[in-house]
């Protein structure tokens, strides 16, 4: 049975940030990744990697999920990368981020690459996979990326790359303004429906413009009104924002839950449509809001625990 986490933010940290590191143990965020690709200039990679290697061991962080983001299957650091990360972090590591997956073969070798490196290591319980859509190749097979492998957890659209390998004329990664419409709207939709068809999560990658929550909020319900559920942050201020894009509203959760209440009462009177607050509700006004009932009651328990 596949883990079921919370990802309404995921927190990016440099691993050739020592201090970023000790910082990020602190944030109370639902899930973090420490990053050994972008972030990370070509010689700090090895300094990275150990100190991912180091964090992921020794530390033990607020966020419930921790992740590595991986250098890719293209580079000469991935394979020492996914070695020493499996052999050094043991069962501390939930999950690796794989970015710039060009088919489902990437997919499925580093399944089994884990699954040589898991068995080495003696661990019982499978690291997961989250990859990143950011290629062209990516977002033309992404219904096959998503079937590929078991131990999927969530496929993260990656607009700053995507936009570079589509030819976009775009400076500023995530920003979509000019654009008569939503640039990404396309992208998004294949990438949420692909998820969905295998039951994973679609999470919305950065947003570079720090300093500008408006956009960053936009660029979140954007992508939650499209099925993510849960977005990138590259400094912790920007978590907040995600999180209070991604839980769904309390106003609307209990309306929620009062309509399916009534909705069981006339069922018991074998009424089969009424009139709920003024507007007719049936059974598929109850199945839709369903998910949001039980991803409030998900949320809601891990605050009380
Ligand atoms: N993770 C953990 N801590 C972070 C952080 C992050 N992603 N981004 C900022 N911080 C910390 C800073 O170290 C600082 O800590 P302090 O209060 O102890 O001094 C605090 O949060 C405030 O940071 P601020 O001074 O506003 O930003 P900055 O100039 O230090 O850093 C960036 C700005 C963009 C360089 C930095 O946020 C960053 O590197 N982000 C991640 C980039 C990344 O991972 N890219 C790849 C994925 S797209
Ligand atoms: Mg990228």
């Amino acid at each position: 049975m596949k883990t079921k986490r919370l990802r309404r933010c995921e927190l990016s940290v440099p691993g050739s940030s020592e201090k970023m590191l000790a910082k990020a143990a602190t944030v109370a965020v639902d899930h973090l990744f420490i990053d050994l690709e972008d972030a990370v200039a070509p010689n700090r990679k090895d300094a990275a990697r150990a100190n991912a290697v180091a964090a992921v061991h020794d530390t033990t962080f607020r966020a419930p999920t921790v992740a590595v983001r991986i250098n890719d299957l293209t580079t000469p650091w991935a394979l020492d990368d996914m070695t020493a990360l499996v052999e050094g972090c043991g069962d501390r590591l939930d999950v690796i981020v794989v970015p710039k997956v060009l088919g489902p073969e990437d997919v499925l070798f580093v399944d089994r690459l884990l699954a040589m490196l898991e068995r080495r290591r003696g661990l019982a319980r499978p690291i997961g996979i989250e990859v990143l859509i950011e290629e062209i190749q990516a977002l033309d097979k992404v219904e096959q990326i998503a079937a590929a492998s078991p131990r999927l957890e969530a496929l993260i659209f990656g607009m700053g790359d995507y936009a570079r390998s589509q030819g976009m004329p775009v400076t500023d990664v995530g920003e979509t303004d000019d654009y008569p419409g939503d640039l990404y709207h396309y992208h998004r939709n294949r990438v949420a429906i692909a998820a969905r068809l295998n039951g994973l999560d679609a999470i919305d990658g950065p947003f570079a413009d720090f300093r500008n929550p408006h956009k960053y909020r936009d660029e979140a319900r954007r992508a939650a009104l499209l099925g993510f559920t849960g977005k990138w942050a590259i400094h912790p201020s920007q978590i907040a924002l995600a999180e209070e894009i991604f839980t769904p509203e309390p106003a609307r959760v209990a309306k929620a839950r009062a309509m399916a209440a009534a909705y069981a009462e006339a069922l018991e009177r074998g009424e089969g449509a009424i009139s709920f607050e003024g507007k007719m509700i049936d059974v598929a006004s109850v199945k839709a809001v369903e998910e949001m009932i039980a991803m409030a009651d998900r949320i809601e328990a891990r605050s009380a625990g």
